[in-house]
């Protein structure tokens, strides 16, 4: 059986809009960890259905989520990108694992209290093991590094334990234990009309948020709107506590320039919102165009596309089959 070799595993859900908290807190990051590591990048389609989606706007957001990970920098010559449903490893894989999860851990998934809400019983099933599934598409490669949001370090707590407990069911040292990678600019960035609430695809404001897909006239008039107090900006980031927009916006741009929110309220402190949205609206236009750009470029062209995604899925699956046979050794699976 084949050794283990460090690789880097992600994935988004294709269900909205990709905006600018996408952008800066995960595939600036995705496309930065291709200088140090084998990296796979899945567009998780089979965990979107896990809640309704209309086929025809999920197939429109599939390849917007493959157009936007490729604009922010992930190199389909390096990195291998592809479509969660078009490698049947992973679904394969999911079985098994839910054979080797046990119900008192899925119990204890917070995602999964929160998206069920209160009527649990019409929840999917589907919904219910979504962290079984998140453990194979990572297992399949035998990923080592996962880069995550906060918020999916339960799930990755819980792919340990089923990698784990596999190992020691079995008595095969097979699949690694995944480190975390967790990631995101210093500060969350927040909703632009509300800095206590996260810049969301879901809110109903399209003023919220700066979209990939925005154009440069739209991405200024959204920083100009965007909520504000009366205060000038303070010396240091500490002082804006409390104040969440102002926060918001000073973090937006410490992210997009790459430095420390003390660093620019070193060159901001004492000035009213009107100069800092000016400057944070060039930053961010400055840095977001050739995103936004080559964004279009691609969704203009599905069928080149769609011929990465169908290249990305090949190589993908020639990984994850091997994985495959070994697991299905392990557990007493005539060979196929
Ligand atoms: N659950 C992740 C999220 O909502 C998406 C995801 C699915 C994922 N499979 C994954 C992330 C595997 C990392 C690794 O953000």
């Amino acid at each position: 059986m084949t050794a283990i070799t460090p690789r880097v595993f992600s994935g988004a859900q294709p269900t909205g809009n990709m905006h600018l908290g996408n952008y800066l807190g995960a595939l600036r990051n995705w496309a930065r960890l291709q200088e140090s590591y084998d990296c796979i990048y899945c567009v998780v389609d089979m965990h979107a259905i896990t809640v309704a989606q209309d086929p025809a706007v999920l197939m429109q957001q599939t390849r917007e989520a493959a157009a936007a990970y490729i604009a922010a920098g992930v190199d389909p010559e390096k990195s291998l990108l592809f479509v969660q449903s078009h490698v049947p490893a992973h679904a394969e894989l999911a079985w098994i694992f839910n054979c080797v999860a046990r119900i008192g851990w899925l119990n204890r998934m917070t995602q999964f209290k929160d998206k069920a809400g209160k009527n649990r019983e019409k929840a999917s099933v589907g919904l219910y093991v979504y962290p079984t599934l998140m453990a194979a598409d990572i297992l399949a490669y035998r990923a080592t590094h996962v880069p995550v949001g906060q918020d999916q370090k339960q799930h990755l707590e819980l792919t340990r334990d089923i990698a784990q407990k596999f190992n020691t069911d079995f008595g095969r040292d097979y699949f690694p234990i995944v480190e975390p990678i967790i990631q995101g600019p210093g500060a969350r960035i927040m909703s632009l009309r509300d800095g206590t609430s996260k810049m969301s695809k879901s809110d109903p404001s399209d003023y919220s948020r700066i979209n990939l897909t925005d154009d440069a006239e739209a991405i200024r008039l959204k920083i100009k709107k965007a909520r504000t107090d009366s205060e000038p900006l303070p010396e240091t980031m500490a002082a804006l506590e409390g104040r969440p927009e102002a926060a918001n916006l000073v973090g937006i741009y410490a992210a997009l320039a790459d430095k420390g929110g003390d660093d620019i309220l070193a060159e901001y402190s004492g000035q009213g919102f009107a100069a800092f949205k000016t400057a944070l609206a060039d930053l961010a236009v400055d840095k977001l165009t050739p995103v936004t750009e080559t964004m279009s470029r691609l969704m203009a062209d599905p069928s080149y596309l769609d011929s990465v995604l169908a290249r990305g899925a090949e190589a993908a699956r020639a990984i994850a089959a091997p994985v495959l046979d070994d697991v299905h050794e392990i557990v007493g699976f005539l060979k196929r």
